[in-house]
């Protein structure tokens, strides 16, 4: 099959750095003289017919931008059949042969539909600040994300220390705790609660009300959103303890901003590959890289990734404490 033209998306949460895996793309895809559909809010612009030409300017100074310039969007829509006929319908009527779709797990399961369905050639690009997905060492946005949460939560030691307080903080990562387990590691948290582990709150009150008789009391709990909510947290420690607790969520604030180095590395890299696969007739794939080198893996196997540093990253945590 001869690719003359590629439809490049982006899907589901936005992550800084998939501008930079856009511009990549499409460069890399002009220079191989395709052309180049930008469809806007992911698999829903499918749907709306909401498709604009892209050329070598249309990706000017983004690289250093956050959120995506494609717009993006959780179709509901394209989650049923209908949806997705829809979807193909528009592809063909646009001459578009082949399509990269940047997002996390759900934008991965309908890239696969699309896939085995129609067929229509698709290849993946892991953007999302959650690092949940497999077949790459970090999707594109988690080290943003990171060291977002990392800035907001010395800020917080700051006031923590000064007025020698308990702070809960609560971090993203959908089901994944890879934001908040690096990120407490690298704010010298005193602990962490995520889903990869059980928490044990009996253990966490005795740890607090011991270090509060020896006269610590300022601490900074990291929480996974989808382990613990820092508020319930904050009112159990409180109502066990008698201890006064602040919590913070610091939400959407890390998935704004724009993209670290390795981000932009990530993003710039995989989107050129991602281009390079689809030439060489390869799809129903996903780039990633492991171990500094590009990697192919089948879409489909984008499940989500046990985090194979938790058990060395805990246990270093509570050594540093
Ligand atoms: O997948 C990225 C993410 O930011 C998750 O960390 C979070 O659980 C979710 O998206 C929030 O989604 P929304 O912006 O739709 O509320």
């Amino acid at each position: 099959m001869i690719i003359k033209k590629i439809g490049v998306l982006t899907s589901g949460g936005d992550g800084p750095g998939m501008n930079a895996a856009v511009r990549a793309v499409t460069r890399t895809a002009l220079a191989a003289n395709l052309e180049v559909a930008g469809i806007i809010r992911g698999y829903q612009g499918l749907i709306d017919d909401n498709i604009i030409a892209m050329d070598h300017r249309s990706v000017s100074n983004i690289i250093s931008r956050g959120g995506t310039i494609l717009k993006t969007a959780r179709s509901e829509k394209f989650r049923n059949p209908e949806g997705k006929k829809i979807a193909f319908e528009t592809l063909k009527r646009h001459n578009i042969d082949a399509l990269v779709v940047i997002g996390g797990d759900g934008t991965y399961k309908g890239a696969v539909d699309m896939t085995n369905l129609f067929p229509f050639p698709v290849v993946g690009i892991p953007g999302s600040i959650d690092n949940d997905i497999t077949g790459t060492d970090e999707t594109i946005g988690c080290e943003t994300a990171i060291n977002t949460a990392l800035g907001a939560i010395d800020n917080i030691r700051d006031t923590a220390q000064s007025m020698e307080r308990i702070f809960i903080v609560e971090v993203m990562g959908n089901r994944s705790g890879y934001i908040a387990l690096r990120v407490a590691l690298a704010t010298g948290a005193e602990d962490v609660i995520i889903p990869e582990r059980t928490f044990d709150y009996r253990a966490l009150t005795k740890e607090l009300e011991d270090g509060n008789k020896k006269g610590k009391i300022s601490w900074i709990i990291v929480t996974a959103e989808g382990s613990a909510k820092a508020a319930e947290v904050a009112k159990t420690v409180t109502m066990t303890t008698g201890l006064e607790t602040r919590y913070v969520v610091l939400g959407h604030v890390q998935r704004g901003g724009s993209p670290v180095a390795a981000d932009r590395i990530l993003a710039t890299r995989l989107g050129a590959a991602a281009v390079e696969l689809l030439l060489k007739g390869e799809y129903g794939k996903a780039v990633g890289v492991i171990h500094e080198e590009i990697t192919i893996t089948d879409l489909h196997a984008a499940v989500k990734r046990p985090d194979s540093r938790t058990e060395e990253y805990t246990k270093l945590m509570k050594k540093l404490m």
